[in-house]
């Protein structure tokens, strides 16, 4: 249960708060320069998984690649890729062109101004929506991302599992209450700066806290148990080869499929162990599966090559519900007839979004 302050103290702590983001908040954020919806919603989505600093570069690139709405919404596949590239889950990006979409063709391209219409439209959930009606659109909705639920969590010393989706709810009715009306949008993103800052995860400074003297779980210094979130299952692990295939034409380079992990992007071919190793406790040596290897290299693509190893660690990338351990094979080759794919010399490939998989490769050979 929650302890809840009386309208005093909430008022109290609101005036705090705004106070603090108004001498000390970072006004010079270029998200912040003013309250567009649409660099709203760009920002919001981009800071989701990647922190403030590294967002700043990609978000003044994007906004002048992509100065509206109907740039977006027009904008080529690979174009849009390589605006998101090093940033990762792209997802992300291919939704906000669909959502781009909606809003130009399904509201005339006017942006809806409150929660519940946000929440309708692709890629935006219930934070995204928060965030936006809150910071555009003065409506007073609280926005729950980690920051919120780790800052509110502490005050109140809130022994719901974060990691629960019905536990949302609980931090929702809370933030109903504790957010200033006037200022929705100033106390969303304060509370969103104070959970990167003094409130932070590990680190934190509770002692310096413009809210010290409304954190309940600093007054038992119990901060580091809040949130309570249970562990999300481990990713699992994936082994993957990579083709490192040249010719005096280039590299073997193709795009791969428009659905799963990397959907679209050009990359070397990419083989998962189990794509030929129907018994995953099989046995098989290295040489074996680069024999296997070579066979499918001639079915896929026409290309008859001898691959080697190459020497040194695999490569590894960590994705959300997947870890890849990639070995990479290398062959030179003549230049042969493609049945699938094509010779891409490496100087052309810069031009094309690479994902971090593929850039970690290049490093290796
Ligand atoms: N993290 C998520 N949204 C943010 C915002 N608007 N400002 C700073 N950090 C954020």
């Amino acid at each position: 249960m929650i302890d809840m302050w009386d309208e005093d103290k909430i008022h109290d702590f609101r005036a705090t708060l705004l106070n603090w983001y108004d001498e000390a908040g970072r006004a010079d954020l270029p998200w912040r320069e003013n309250h567009d919806p649409y660099r709203v919603w760009v920002s919001e989505i981009m800071l989701q998984q990647t922190q403030v600093q590294t967002v700043i570069p990609y978000f003044n690139r994007f906004m002048s690649m992509f100065p509206t709405l109907n740039d977006l919404a027009s904008a080529p596949e690979q174009a849009l890729l390589k605006a998101w590239e090093g940033l990762g889950y792209y997802s992300r990006v291919r939704n906000m062109q669909k959502a781009a979409i909606q809003v130009r063709d399904d509201y005339q391209g006017v942006w809806p101004d409150n929660m519940a219409t946000l929440e309708k439209l692709t890629g935006i959930g219930p934070y995204t929506a928060a965030a936006i009606a809150s910071i555009a659109f003065n409506e007073a909705v609280p926005a729950i991302d980690g920051n919120a639920f780790r800052v509110f969590a502490r005050l109140f010393k809130i022994d719901a599992d974060i990691a629960q989706p019905k536990t949302r709810k609980v931090f929702f009715e809370l933030g109903l209450q504790l957010i200033d009306p006037a200022r929705p949008g100033d106390f969303n993103q304060a509370i969103m700066d104070l959970g990167s800052s003094y409130m932070s995860a590990k680190n934190f400074d509770s002692e310096h806290s413009p809210v010290k003297q409304f954190n309940a779980a600093y007054a038992d210094g119990t901060e580091e148990f809040y949130p309570v979130k249970t562990k999300a299952p481990k990713p699992k692990p994936i082994t993957y080869f990579a083709l490192a295939v040249k010719s005096p034409a280039g590299y073997l380079w193709e795009q791969r499929p428009a659905d799963g992990l990397l959907a679209n992007f050009w990359t070397m071919p990419l083989y998962a162990l189990t794509d030929f190793v129907n018994d995953p406790d099989a046995d098989w040596t290295m040489e074996e599966m680069i024999a296997a290897t070579e066979q499918r290299l001639l079915t896929d693509y026409g290309v008859k090559a001898t691959l080697a190893k190459l020497a040194g660690r695999p490569v590894t990338h960590v994705y959300t519900h997947q870890k890849w351990t990639v070995t990479v094979l290398t062959a030179e080759v003549t230049e042969q007839d493609l049945t699938r794919g094509t010779w891409r010399p490496k100087t052309a490939l810069a031009a094309d979004p690479q994902p971090k998989i593929q850039e970690k490769i290049w490093t290796k050979i």
